[in-house]
């Protein structure tokens, strides 16, 4: 059973670079089905997310190789319609290639996300878009057969800016005839990303960062060789790994237009944060301050999968911190872990309430999900003692080797990957 061990105490000096970011690489994988040629993407991450990706396109006939850091995906050999079940489980977010195959082939058949460590995640609005656009969806004991013998471009309305969503029909509406326009779209820089990536593949696409994303279909697409953005959320976790901790660390290729909101709330609690084109330096030293209400909102507002990882930081803050998180129903599930290492959390429905205590303990802990699971480390660096972090295939999703990451910021941390099962607890 494998785990990562953090000695807390340690005032983190360092440097690392940021990785590619998994929520771009993601619908960009899918999109790589509608360009029927070879895409290769530059900083993609190695991460467990990938791989199921890449299952998902090996299985539907294409070919995905690393090369020298690169990732190139030939999708010309795509000959299969059908996700598997056991491949749909893997990664809750594949329902993103319904729009690239449904577009590419006029048929897909996949079986229901269904709920995931962060409650349900329906995907109404990506099929009520889909229909609208001429798709016939059938839902039946868990399966979804789509068919569309041609998607027709119009304008669709979404009652939340989903992130998914708005990706899941910007790759549908390529292949579509006509123009499509996403109206109240998500504008979180990944949805910006995947529209460079379709541009570079011969796309008419624009608006992606406002609220009104506009695709004029059909234009035959092509491979290209494309870069992924650094990974905001991986760069918020650093920044919170160095409040938590105190020191100083520079993150190369982080970009703080992604990362407003969590700046601002870092910046309040205390630590020093600037930035120029190669990336952020933030220092920090003594204890934090609590900061102002933190409220999980669609980007730019504060985003959801940082709010695990700003809590952690401020468990030891001087004060109290509200959260309010509205993106999802069950994202509290780090905070029972984060309390066994002495953090003082209330929670009551969306709202938690951390009232900052000078001490934390090294403790035995389980990651719920990715995010929480980084977030324990992120309170590890500031326990005393030692700290067993399990549940790394939480983590695996969405870090190359978060470990490694936080040894190169100065941190006591190892991974083992074997040995440890007699303190394994269920
Ligand atoms: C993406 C990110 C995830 C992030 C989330 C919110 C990827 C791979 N994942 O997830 O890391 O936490 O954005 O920033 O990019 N909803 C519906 N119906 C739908 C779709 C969504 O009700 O058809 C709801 C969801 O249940 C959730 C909210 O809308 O409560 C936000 O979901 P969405 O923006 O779609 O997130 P994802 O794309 O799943």
């Amino acid at each position: 059973m494998s785990c990562i061990l953090v000695e807390g105490g340690k005032r983190l000096a360092g440097e690392v670079e940021i990785q590619g970011a998994k929520n771009s690489v993601l619908p960009i994988l899918a999109a790589t089905l509608l360009s029927r040629d070879t895409c290769v993407l530059r900083g993609c991450p190695h991460l467990r997310d990938v791989e199921a990706s890449l299952e998902i396109l090996r299985s539907l006939g294409c070919g995905a190789q690393w090369r020298e850091g690169c990732l190139a995906v030939d999708t010309a050999p795509m000959d299969r319609t059908e996700i598997s079940d056991a491949l749909m489980r893997e990664m809750r977010s594949s329902a993103i290639f319904l729009g690239a195959i449904l577009s590419r082939c006029g048929q897909a058949t996949l079986s229901y996300p269904g709920g995931c460590e962060l409650g349900p995640r329906p995907i109404d609005l990506h099929l009520s878009g889909l229909r609208q656009m001429g798709a016939e969806i059938e839902e039946e004991g868990g399966v979804l057969r789509c068919r569309a013998a041609r998607l027709r471009g119009c304008d669709v309305v979404l009652s939340f800016p989903s992130v998914g969503a708005t990706e899941n029909l910007m790759i549908a509406a390529c292949g579509a005839e006509g123009v499509t326009r996403i109206v109240n779209a998500a504008r979180e820089p990944e949805i910006a990303d995947l529209q460079g990536f379709l541009r570079a593949c011969g796309a008419e696409v624009s608006g992606a960062g406002s609220d009104c994303v506009t695709v004029a279909g059909g234009r035959p697409l092509h491979g290209c060789t494309y870069e992924i953005m650094p990974d905001r959320i991986a760069a918020a976790t650093y920044l919170c790994a160095a409040a938590s901790a105190g020191g100083e660390v520079r993150l190369t290729r982080a970009r703080e237009e992604h990362l407003s909101a969590v700046t601002a709330a870092l910046r309040e609690a205390g630590c020093v944060i600037e930035s120029d084109g190669g990336g952020i330096t933030c220092r920090c030293g003594g204890r934090l301050r609590a900061v102002s209400p933190v409220r999980t909102a669609p980007y730019p507002g504060f985003p959801t999968d940082a709010q695990a990882l700003l809590m952690a930081a401020l468990l030891r803050s001087r004060g109290t911190t509200v959260f309010e998180e509205n993106i999802f129903t069950s994202r509290y599930r780090h905070v029972d872990e984060l309390s066994r290492m002495g953090g003082v959390i209330r929670v009551s429905g969306r709202v938690a309430v951390v009232t900052g205590t000078e001490r934390l303990r090294g403790s035995r802990v389980r990651s719920t999900d990715l995010r929480g699971g980084a977030a324990l480390c992120v309170a590890a660096l500031a326990a005393e003692g030692t700290s067993e972090i399990r549940g790394l295939h939480h983590i695996d999703r969405g870090y190359e080797d978060l470990a490694r990451d936080l040894r190169l910021l100065g941190a006591e941390a190892v991974r083992t990957d074997s040995g440890e099962n007699q303190h394994e607890s269920g």
